[in-house]
């Protein structure tokens, strides 16, 4: 029986309509917890109480989970992304880590997730190449009232609300006030070098213009607003002192997780740490598509499918990132940029010169870097200093 459906439009069709994720968990026969990410979560009947899922048949997870006599389904925050791809990603070791506590029925009850419920197996039925699985609700609570993990074109992403007040951001209105405390710097630094000034601040993995000062001579192509999300191998300036977690969770955002790539990502992140800022090399086809993909991704109010193809653009970025100053050389920059030292409570904060001119000498950059780091020195401590 088949009706000639391609499978690749089948899978870009559906993969439009957005799901939350849930970790489906038993106590396998063996004794041990075991568990799979489900997009298939649904609900089915109020009276009896029914939810279903629908496990893939050739699923080793759901060969393990359905040994057992009871299974619980976790619905993950949005928090709780680290966790979702680690039980997705499979091996033996996938709850290691993972914080539990056993249910009524003894199923794995996943800390901090949103809500869970229990149930016994009612009825496992075939459909295609996955199983229907329905489950008799027996026991089920909201563990923790918060924003659900969703999935949506093979990206995660969280719910915001329609409502026509525009969310205010604490953490964007923080740095926008912090940054207003240094603007006299920021514009006696633009006038001083003839360069385009502005401060960055780390928003929720997006690097964002709060503040600019353009008094370069080469025309500005960050706009204050701007967002840049942070992706390997920019972005490092904002982990010169964070933790290896941190730093395994920016290697995540990029799109290639070879040895090979984390290790030059890593080796560049090493760079800034050591001098204390980085710099990009202009070479314009590289920065023009990549410009070209963030534009599309803006445009297209930040969708998924739009968004790999920023983390591409900016992968590649890699080869233009921190290249060794040689004396005499002359050198063509897209930016330097200096991390603020800040307190840890503050949002990470950066200063990013751009629209210098063309071939410069690398001791005209290492003069830059200085008056840079100087008034990056001052705005830290101003800032500090502002919050008494
Ligand atoms: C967001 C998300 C949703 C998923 N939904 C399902 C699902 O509904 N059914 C399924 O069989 N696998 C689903 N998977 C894949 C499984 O979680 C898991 O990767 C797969 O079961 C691994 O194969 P294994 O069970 O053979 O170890 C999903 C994965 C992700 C990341």
């Amino acid at each position: 029986m088949s009706t000639g459906i391609d499978s690749a439009l089948f899978r870009e069709t559906l993969g439009h309509y957005p799901t939350g994720v849930a970790v489906v968990t038993a106590i396998a026969q063996d004794g041990r917890p075991t568990g799979m990410v489900v997009g298939t979560f649904s609900s089915v009947s109020l009276d009896p109480p029914m939810v279903a899922f629908f496990p893939a048949t050739n699923s080793r997870s759901f060969r393990q989970l359905r040994t057992a006599g009871a299974f619980c389904v976790n619905v993950l925050a949005s928090d709780q992304e680290p966790l979702c791809r680690r039980i997705a990603t499979g091996g033996a070791d996938k709850f290691d880590g993972v914080r539990w506590r056993p249910g009524p029925l003894g199923s794995p009850i996943i800390e901090d997730s949103v809500c869970w419920i229990e149930c016994t197996f009612q009825d496992i039925r075939e459909a295609g190449d996955h199983f229907v699985v329905l489950g008799l609700v027996h026991e089920l609570a909201v563990e923790r009232s918060t924003l659900p993990l969703l999935f949506f074109q093979g990206g995660y992403g969280r719910f915001s609300p329609g409502s026509f007040i525009a969310t205010p951001d604490p953490d964007l209105i923080q740095a926008a006030q912090l940054a207003e405390t240094i603007r006299s710097q920021i514009e006696d630094l633009s006038t001083e070098l003839a360069v385009n000034c502005g401060v960055l601040a780390e928003i929720r993995g997006d690097a964002v213009q709060v503040l600019a000062a353009n008094r370069g001579s080469v025309a500005e192509p960050f706009p204050l607003g701007h967002r840049q999300p942070i992706i390997p191998p920019l972005g490092a300036v904002f982990l010169v002192n964070s933790t290896a977690a941190q730093v395994e969770e920016w290697l995540r955002r990029a799109p290639d997780d070879s040895r090979d790539r984390r290790d030059l990502y890593r080796a560049g992140l090493d760079k800034v740490r050591a001098c204390g800022y980085s710099l990009l090399a202009a070479e314009p086809r590289l920065l023009q598509r990549q410009q070209a993909a963030l534009s599309a991704f803006e445009e297209s109010d930040r969708l998924p499918r739009h968004e790999r193809a920023v983390q591409q653009a900016t992968s590649e970025l890699a080869e233009l990132f921190c290249p060794d100053l040689l004396p005499g050389e002359l050198y063509d920059l897209a930016s330097i940029v200096a991390p603020i030292p800040t307190d840890a409570d503050l949002p990470p904060m950066a200063i990013r010169i751009t629209g210098m001119p063309a071939a410069v000498p690398a001791e005209q950059i290492e003069s830059w870097v200085h008056s840079l780091k100087r008034v990056a020195a001052a705005a830290g401590a101003a800032m500090t200093g502002t919050r008494g």
